[in-house]
């Protein structure tokens, strides 16, 4: 079998095309869409990833306020800004880039954005009302970009076993809720770095979803003939015969495609769902307050 693409750039396409309408609309109330993105620090992966964000703000009209922060910078800096971003009433969304330089409580800033901006879907609310299965409050993006890629490609979730690889608070563990929520209604384990004999649990699966950050850990002899694959890893490699001396990978081997019926591409699958996704709920953010 070869795998069919799970093309993220295509459904982030259609995503985006919906969520022009609801632009239009809400600057036709007056209300310019607007997100603010923090990061503190130099780490080059994280630029890349917000200049994204900033990028699709573009794209779409929508207004963004762009905050960096030397690595130096102290926390009381970075909750002052928060705050300050609170406080304004023609700014919608708040995202702070993780990872945070190690000197800062990640978890404690995230506490201080206030709900209704946390378009990352971080806040303890909001995580709350994802636990108790309220699907109508902001989502973590990665994940729900996930979900968004499934429902796009016609894969059938309900009944089926599920292994979410990772139990990050920004993709594994969200992800697993919203796969065993009602109606999606997939029967998930959550596999990490403690778990005994990983490879014969994803070999059972219906769905794979790898979220580890570890250069190609799922092999094809991890994968049931079929199964679906999702790839939300994106690792740099060292490789000696490129210009630049390193390659992009994902967490799965690229040959799971001879296994897989569906596999993500890294690049050009999950990453753009992301972005698609923190576009959504920055609009969902701006549309409520207009509703308020
Ligand atoms: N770092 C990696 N992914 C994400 C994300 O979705 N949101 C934020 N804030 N930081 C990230």
């Amino acid at each position: 079998m070869v795998a069919q693409r799970l093309d993220g750039k295509a459904c982030a396409a259609v995503v985006e095309e919906e969520l022009l309408d609801r632009i239009k609309a809400c600057k036709v109330n007056g209300v310019v869409p607007h997100l603010a993105v923090v990061i503190v620090g130099d780490d080059p992966a994280s630029h890349v990833y917000v200049n994204s964000k900033v990028r699709a703000c573009e794209r779409l009209g929508i207004l963004s306020t762009h905050i960096e922060l030397p690595s130096d910078a102290s926390e009381q800096q970075v909750r002052e800004t928060i705050q300050s971003l609170n406080a304004k009433s023609d700014l919608h969304g708040i995202l702070v880039q993780s990872p945070l330089p190690k000197h800062m409580d990640e978890e404690a800033l995230t506490d201080l954005i206030e709900p209704s901006k946390d378009v990352d879907g971080f806040h303890p609310q909001n995580l709350g009302r994802l636990v108790q299965g309220r699907m109508d409050g902001m989502l973590p993006c990665t994940p729900s970009g996930v979900m968004r890629l499934l429902s796009w490609a016609g894969i059938e979730t309900k009944g089926k076993s599920a292994v979410v690889l990772g139990r990050s608070r920004i993709v594994g563990m969200p992800q697993s809720l919203l796969l065993g929520a009602k109606g999606v209604d997939a029967t998930v384990t959550v596999a990490h770095s403690r778990t005994k004999d990983t490879q014969s649990l994803c070999k059972d699966a219906d769905i794979i979803i790898a979220a580890v950050g570890r250069a190609e850990m799922v092999r094809p002899d991890w994968v049931k003939e079929g199964a679906v694959v999702v790839d939300v890893g994106i690792n740099r490699v060292d490789d000696e015969s490129r210009e630049r001396g390193w390659r992009l990978a994902g967490d799965v081997h690229p040959d799971v495609a001879q296994k897989a019926s569906w596999l993500s591409p890294v690049p050009g699958g999950v990453g753009p769902m992301t972005i698609a996704m923190l576009m959504e709920n920055t609009v969902r953010a701006a549309e409520q307050t207009q509703r308020a």
